[in-house]
């Protein structure tokens, strides 16, 4: 493709996502397809002779467009969102366009700096003021947690695992996957990931908690980690940071927060209490490719003494040695990989496009949404609230076997919504979670009204 194709297709490209953004997908939210549809579409080999960029676009909307589950529609309400913003995109095809290595300070000094800022500003939304850096997902930041805690009480990097007592970690039986995954990886194995019971609220119980750090310690374990939670993804239950902070540090511990989803809403004044305790922990995280219209990926890493960090992950190979080393941040030992992406270019573009209260008002905007939906359920005689939702997600049930999981099968049938389930207590509960960047009202009041219809017809 040379420079002026790109500059024909490329307007065309932004106009295309414009009027995608602007107007949303005219088709249904999910596609209606089965495995293959599209493999049985694309040849098996590439082309041998250069085709048109303007026939590859043409094949993006008739051939990837229908077998595409539309996740920034404002009908899609599915797990969490991860939404976008114009901003986000525009910053994000800079990036790209700069397509540099932000793995060290000499290799895009931009790139580190901007990080840095970045990390600070998300701080200061947030009242922590603790360095950071961007990871790419929640996922690499609880394992980065993992790595740095457990280099802090054994030397695993030098001398491996051999001849070692167990190292043990905690986390509720309602934590993101991510937790056990971490916990292979860094090789602690499922069987020393202790999943603390959830109380009725699905939120760790901290007796719990204490009790099983002490028997690991008779047992002559040794306890290194506990990951909490804010905001779980089945139903943003949040567990008490501060009481689990106080056994951790009595016990010296590292605690980790995943506030993956959460910690967006604790930009706002009124949602601040969700960082209680936080300032007591080692690191915590959160994503704002979920719920800060930053696209995809971008998950706010921050840690309180950066060098747990960089002692876990930290790595000086002869040839990436700069003369800046000694002053300078390289953060690609704050990463699992070495080559980085500009991901702070994105970040810089939202925050200074929406501003914080333009931030703070379409976060608002979403909550109250939330809540206002969860009002209709509960005057609702047929539909139950599982409770009341503290954050963008509202839990939904009806009485009755199955029912619930049909209702919510007809729903998506439709191709008018998207929702997904859990499942609390043996009791199937379907998920509505608000927080998609186009979303309006009208939005919500048009769920509203399938639901409404969908029960009347049975
Ligand atoms: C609480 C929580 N933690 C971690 C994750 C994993 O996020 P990521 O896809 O960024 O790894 C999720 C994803 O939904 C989540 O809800």
């Amino acid at each position: 493709m040379d420079v002026h194709e790109f500059r024909k297709l490329g307007y065309q490209v932004i106009d295309w996502i414009a009027d995608y953004m602007d107007k949303g997908y005219e088709g249904p939210v999910t596609p209606n397809c089965q495995p293959g549809d599209l493999l049985k579409q694309i040849p098996t080999s590439p082309p041998q002779e250069a085709e048109s960029g303007s026939q590859v676009l043409a094949d993006f909307q008739e051939m990837i467009l229908p077998l595409t589950s539309h996740w920034n529609d404002p009908r899609y309400m599915g797990y969490f969102p991860c939404n976008h913003s114009g901003a986000g995109i525009l910053g994000e095809l800079l990036s790209a366009g700069l397509n540099v290595n932000a793995m060290s300070w000499a290799t895009s000094p931009a790139a580190t700096e901007l990080e840095m800022v970045m990390m600070r500003w998300l701080g200061e939304l947030l009242g922590l003021n603790w360095p950071g850096t961007i990871q790419d997902t929640a996922s690499t930041g609880t394992l980065c947690a993992m790595l740095a805690a457990r280099e802090q009480v054994a030397a695993i990097n030098a001398d491996g695992y051999y001849g070692k007592k167990p190292l043990v970690a905690y986390a509720s039986d309602q934590a993101h996957s991510s937790a056990i995954k971490a916990a292979r990886i860094a090789g602690i194995g499922d069987a020393f990931l202790r999943a603390v019971p959830s109380n009725e609220q699905q939120a760790m119980n901290v007796t719990a908690l204490k009790a099983m750090i002490e028997q690991d310690e008779q047992l002559g374990n040794v306890p290194f980690f506990v990951m909490a939670t804010v905001g779980t993804t089945s139903t943003t239950a949040i567990d008490p940071v501060a009481e689990i902070a106080d056994i951790c540090v009595a016990k010296g511990i590292y605690l980790h927060v995943d506030a993956a989803l959460a910690g967006t809403a604790a930009i706002l004044p009124e949602m601040r209490w969700l960082m209680d305790g936080v300032a007591q922990a080692d690191s915590f995280l959160f994503n704002p490719h979920k719920w800060m219209f930053t696209n995809f990926d971008c998950s706010a890493y921050f840690c309180k003494d950066p060098m747990q960090l960089k002692r876990a992950l930290a790595i000086q190979p002869e040839y990436l040695k700069t003369e800046h080393d000694a002053s300078v941040e390289n953060f690609r030992d704050w990463s699992i990989q070495l080559g980085r992406r500009f991901r702070a270019l994105k970040l810089w573009f939202v925050m200074r496009t929406m501003g914080v209260k333009g931030l703070q008002d379409r976060i608002r905007l979403h909550l109250e949404m939330a809540k206002w939906f969860a009002q209709q359920v509960a005057d609702h005689p047929q539909l139950s609230l599982w409770s009341q939702p503290k954050l963008n997600t509202v839990c939904v049930y009806l009485d009755g076997d199955g029912q619930t999981e049909s209702l919510m099968k007809r729903l998506n049938e439709t191709g008018s919504v998207f929702l997904t389930h859990t499942v609390v207590n043996s009791r199937y509960l379907m998920r509505v979670s608000f927080g998609q960047t186009h979303q309006t009202w009208t939005h919500v009041h048009q769920l509203w009204k399938l639901i409404q219809d969908q029960l009347a017809a049975d």
